[in-house]
């Protein structure tokens, strides 16, 4: 693997001498102007769900069916009412841009070890793939004995307790939508539990601006490996896109919602009645953009594969392994260039 520099580092280095060009591994010429063809589909709206809603016994019915179409139709909705409280949620977006303000040689520290995944750092570089347009803290945050502090910010002080809280909350969160879809799937609530309680990871994401922001992304297209990952966009800044219809729509930060979307894993278990939906993140000319995304997974050794209780004796179409073995796949089609989901397809 290739290494790839700090973004941070690059966009101070551009913005302070104009003439210095953008390295070329981080042009897309084929991309267009893609902040351009916003406008044109701005009329279709990521469906929001009202958590309240959801857990009122009058209200439920309704606002169940419109979680149950959003994960059919969409594969993303937002969030609101979520219940999280906004203390917790305000102090999580201070905490990291203070972390990640620091200087680079501070941020370095939790740098990850050769081989590792956690810590400060860009994404591994697996080929000749375009560089993303961001720096990254991605730490496992559940369970907490699956915690490796060595890899925590200490500062601001503040920042380990205020992950601990959010993760724990976020959890929560999970908990609760899991509880909700399985209802809609006519499961009982601890069949989902079970296979995806185990796992939360988290991705923090820094997209410094960038003079050739029409050129470049801060993350690839792809879709989540896990079940359920729940976005903090902490930036009032554009640059989620999903894939809709053939084009990519924006997800507009929404004051105090939460974006979920449905991983590669929920997919599978609901043998595709749900949708794991293709997603990319542009970037800003002039605003930095700051994000965290928590990831709901099955532990590794779990097995995943379409439900009986979904299948009912029909035909099942994904294939059934350990989520590790899955993982292994996910890696191998994106070294490969190919869709992983057709490594999972029967
Ligand atoms: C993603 O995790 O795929 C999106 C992150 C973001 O919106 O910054
Ligand atoms: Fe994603």
């Amino acid at each position: 693997s290739i290494p790839a520099e700090n973004v941070q580092a690059l966009a101070n280095e551009t913005s302070m001498n104009p003439e210095m060009e953008i390295p070329l591994r981080y042009i897309r010429p084929d991309l267009g102007h893609h902040q351009d063809n916003i406008n044109s589909i701005i009329d279709e709206v990521v469906p929001i769900i009202d958590m309240k809603r959801l857990l009122d016994p009058n209200l439920s019915s309704q606002e169940s069916s419109k979680l149950h179409h959003a994960c059919m139709e969409w594969g993303f909705f937002q969030v609101v009412n979520h219940g999280v409280d906004d203390e917790v949620i305000e102090k999580m977006k201070v905490d990291l841009e203070e972390f990640f303000k620091l200087p680079l040689k501070e941020k370095e520290v939790f740098a990850p070890l050769s081989g590792g995944l956690q810590g400060y750092g860009q994404k591994l570089v697996l080929n000749e793939e375009k560089l993303e347009w961001q720096d990254m803290m991605f730490l496992i945050t559940q369970p907490v004995l699956a915690r490796n502090f060595r890899f925590w910010p200490t500062s601001p002080p503040t920042f380990r307790s205020t992950l601990d809280k959010y993760s724990a909350e976020l959890k929560s969160v999970s908990m609760s939508l899991l509880t909700a879809i399985a209802k809609n799937l006519g499961l009982k609530p601890q069949v989902l539990h079970d296979v995806f309680k185990e796992q939360q990871r988290m991705r923090m994401n820094y997209y410094p601006p960038c003079p050739k922001a029409n050129q470049v992304l801060g993350i690839n297209p792809h879709t989540d490996a896990g079940a359920l990952t729940i976005l903090l966009q902490v930036s009032d800044v554009q640059g989620l896109q999903i894939k809709r219809n053939d084009q990519w729509l924006p997800v507009q930060p929404l004051p105090h919602a939460l974006v979920v979307n449905i991983g590669d894993a929920l997919e599978i278990v609901t043998n595709g009645k749900y949708a794991s939906v293709e997603h990319r993140v542009i970037v800003n000319n002039k605003k930095e953009r700051l994000s965290i995304a928590a990831y709901h997974s099955p532990s590794f050794d779990k097995i995943i594969g379409p439900l009986p209780e979904i299948v009912q004796g029909g035909k099942e179409y994904y294939k059934t392994m350990k989520f590790e073995e899955y993982m292994e796949f996910h890696f191998l089609a994106k070294v490969e260039g190919k869709n992983h989901m057709d490594f999972m397809k029967l």
